[in-house]
């Protein structure tokens, strides 16, 4: 229960949840952290709190360097549940002089909490609060991820609140980038990139431009969930970089379900194929593969190829499923096609087809289908199939995936 110093007289305060596998639908198979900054100086201030369940992980922190009851503000950066769930609670506990928020937050926190008589006083970009020897700076970062949200900026520490951008879910003892393995770092940092700021996208790289354009000095990012960046934070903002323009690598995804093991032949042969042209594979099976992974690999592929048999007249659940979620996270730039087995309809491929067209994705082929199970010769065509997206990547002229290829890392 300890907190640790971040910059002098600022400290990580947070929870850890090492129990947590499931986050709206993204899979946290190795828990995630909620982060809180505590900064001591003629004003105390707390930056966010955690979710509703963690309040004595924070108090206890908060105990070992001040009565929480000496806390003078509070500022909220984001409104989502994981890191307000507990705030009434750290309201009452230590009632705060001044809650600030962003004017979108003001309007979450009313929404969320129907207050009456929270002091909240609300900060636009360019605000800034003196709390002693330092002066906060707010950046508001609407639709990063949510509209509330909002980074807070110490310029003499040159440290960068950050709110959900460049966190990750990863639960881990360490709390900075340079005491963890640094691929494993750089994987939980693209599947969270992957699977809640992908829509954002265009957002992302507006930001990036602004910070660079107003010149903003940081040597530490503290975001909201995982480690701190203080070792290498050029590392997680050049990985946004790449992330925001969507930059691919000759990687494929190919991602399909299978009810009898027909569009998994299928689906292999398609993977020879792209290999045959020297692309990188990914091959996911759905029912192995849960979606926010397969997200991870999508991430930097060019090309998505997704296999499904017909059930019912449709795709299988968890196609559909897949689909639903890809075509919310607006994947762009990339390459696709559908393929699979059926018994006597058969609409499974074109509707896939469909879907990766309302996704804008460029279709190579208008979709494989076998009746049934496939024999050499519908095998052979499956893998021409892979072929032909390897070759429409390899057109396209793209850096070899090389190590990147295992882990969609920076
Ligand atoms: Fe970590 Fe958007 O909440």
């Amino acid at each position: 229960m300890k907190p640790i110093e971040v910059k002098k007289d600022i400290y990580w305060v947070g929870a850890v949840d090492w129990d947590i596998r499931d986050f709206h639908g993204y899979s946290t198979y190795k828990g995630t952290t909620y982060n809180c900054y505590l900064a001591l100086d003629e004003k105390v201030v707390l930056f966010d709190t955690v979710k509703k369940g963690f309040l004595s992980d924070l108090t206890h922190r908060i105990h070992n360097l001040i009565e929480p009851q000496k806390i003078d503000y509070l500022v909220v950066n984001h409104l989502e549940m994981d890191h307000s769930g507990s705030l009434p609670e750290v309201i009452e506990l230590i009632k705060p002089e001044k809650i600030f928020t962003s004017p979108m937050g003001q309007k979450a926190m009313m929404a969320h909490f129907h207050y009456k008589d929270w002091p909240v006083e609300v900060v636009k970009s360019g605000d800034t609060l003196n709390i002693g020897r330092r002066t906060i700076h707010f950046l508001e970062t609407r639709m990063l991820h949510w509209p509330d949200s909002m980074f807070s900026y110490f310029p003499d520490d040159k440290l960068l609140i950050s709110s959900d951008a460049f966190g990750l879910h990863w639960a881990t003892s360490e709390r900075f980038d340079d005491q963890v393995d640094p691929s494993e770092l750089m994987h939980h940092a693209a599947k969270y990139y992957a699977n809640i700021l992908l829509p954002y996208s265009p957002l992302v790289a507006k930001l990036l431009a602004q910070v660079k354009e107003m010149g903003l000095a940081i040597d530490t990012i503290a975001p909201d969930h995982g480690v701190i960046w203080r070792g290498d934070p050029g590392r997680i903002i050049a990985a946004y970089d790449r992330w925001s323009r969507q930059e691919a690598v000759a990687k494929a995804l190919v991602v399909y379900d299978t009810m009898w093991h027909s569009t998994e032949l299928m689906a292999k042969a398609v993977a020879d194929g792209l290999q045959d042209e020297g692309v990188c594979v990914k091959l996911m099976n759905l029912a192995t593969t849960h979606r926010s992974d397969a997200i991870t690999e999508l991430l930097d592929a060019k090309a998505l190829l997704v296999g499904s048999p017909t059930l019912n007249n449709g795709m299988l659940p968890r196609m559909a499923d897949f689909l639903t979620y890809a075509k919310g996270l607006k994947p762009t730039g990339k390459l696709a096609a559908a393929f699979g087995s059926y018994g006597w309809s058969g609409e499974a491929v074109k509707q896939i087809t469909e879907v990766l067209k309302e996704m804008k994705l460029e279709i190579v082929d208008e979709g494989l289908r076998h009746n049934y199970v496939p024999d050499h010769e519908a095998l052979h065509k499956c893998r021409e199939l892979g072929q032909k997206m390897g070759q429409a990547i390899k057109a396209a002229g793209l850096a070899p995936a090389g190590v990147r290829c295992h882990c969609s890392q920076g």
